[in-house]
């Protein structure tokens, strides 16, 4: 029911920080937390990308620029970003990369950029984030993973290890952050027709994919953003160190060469 306080997100000019928005996903978030009547600093390491997500938000939107692997980078746009909002209430960790390719011939470079984009860039946030939110003994941090995290596929190694380690990560978070009030909890999602998604994949192999998830389509930006949302919300105020898995139940079912 409208205006029940059980279903209140209680977001309303909060202060939402969310780390790589310029994509499907992030942009999504930005949308997602506007629309609960959040107040939203956009960062991301395209400062074009980060603006045009920001400014689709009118007023409740602003854009930093900075690469995230980098813990001054992070530091410097959230104190910019609190004396634009005042101090973050939810951080949210959309920055990941996907470098596929055979685990005996990833290069080094492949290596460390799966790592530093799904564990180095988290662990900078968390560091700014969790100390502020700490302190104010409030907050919540959700982090994006995979479920390539959860679940193990050919030429997934280096990033699904890294995204494994971030699922870790939150958990430990949440432990370290729970008795200060801050809660910190990932979400899993399977394919995404992120723009990015949709220029790699044909039709053909998207309706493949389809048939492997239990609710026949790939998922939006939006069906992950909701869930973040949620995750971030004080409706999950009683949900720290999950993982929230998003596949339109792709890892509940077996695969189709399996079934009888
Ligand atoms: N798209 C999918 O099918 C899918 C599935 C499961 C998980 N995920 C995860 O969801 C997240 C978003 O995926 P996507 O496909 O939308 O990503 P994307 O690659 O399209 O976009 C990521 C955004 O992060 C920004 N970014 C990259 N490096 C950065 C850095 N160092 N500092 C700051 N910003 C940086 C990019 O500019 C971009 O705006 C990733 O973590 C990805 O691993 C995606």
């Amino acid at each position: 029911m409208p205006g029940s306080p059980l279903i209140d997100f209680a977001l309303t000019d909060r202060h939402v920080f969310v780390v790589g928005v310029g994509s499907g996903i992030g942009r999504a978030c930005v949308r997602a937390f506007a629309a609960a009547g959040a107040n939203v600093s956009c960062f991301d390491i395209d400062g074009e990308a980060a603006t045009v997500s920001a400014d689709a938000i009118g007023t409740r939107g602003r854009a930093f620029t900075g690469d995230a692997r980098r813990l001054d980078d992070v530091r410097v746009a959230l104190d910019a970003a609190d004396a634009e909002f005042g101090p973050p209430d939810v951080a949210v960790d959309v920055v990941g990369e996907t470098r596929w390719g055979r685990t005996i011939e990833l290069d080094d470079d492949a290596w460390d950029q799966s790592f530093d984009l799904a564990l180095r860039q988290f662990f900078n946030l968390a560091r700014v984030a969790g100390r502020v939110m700490s302190d104010r003994r409030r907050g919540s941090i959700v982090a994006i993973a995979s479920v390539s995290g959860l679940r193990s596929a050919p030429l997934h190694g280096a990033y699904g290890a890294a995204k494994a380690g971030m699922m870790s990560l939150v958990r430990t978070l949440a432990m370290e952050l729970g008795a200060n009030g801050v809660r910190v909890n990932a979400v899993a999602p399977g394919a995404v027709l992120t723009p990015r998604v949709e220029a790699m994949m044909s039709e053909d192999r998207r309706a493949a994919s389809a048939a492997n998830i239990t609710l026949g389509r790939l998922a939006t930006p939006d069906d992950i953003a909701r869930a973040v949302v949620f995750l971030a919300s004080d409706l999950a105020s009683y949900i720290t160190g999950q993982t929230l898995v998003v596949d339109g139940g792709a890892t509940a079912q077996f695969p189709l060469s399996l079934r009888a």
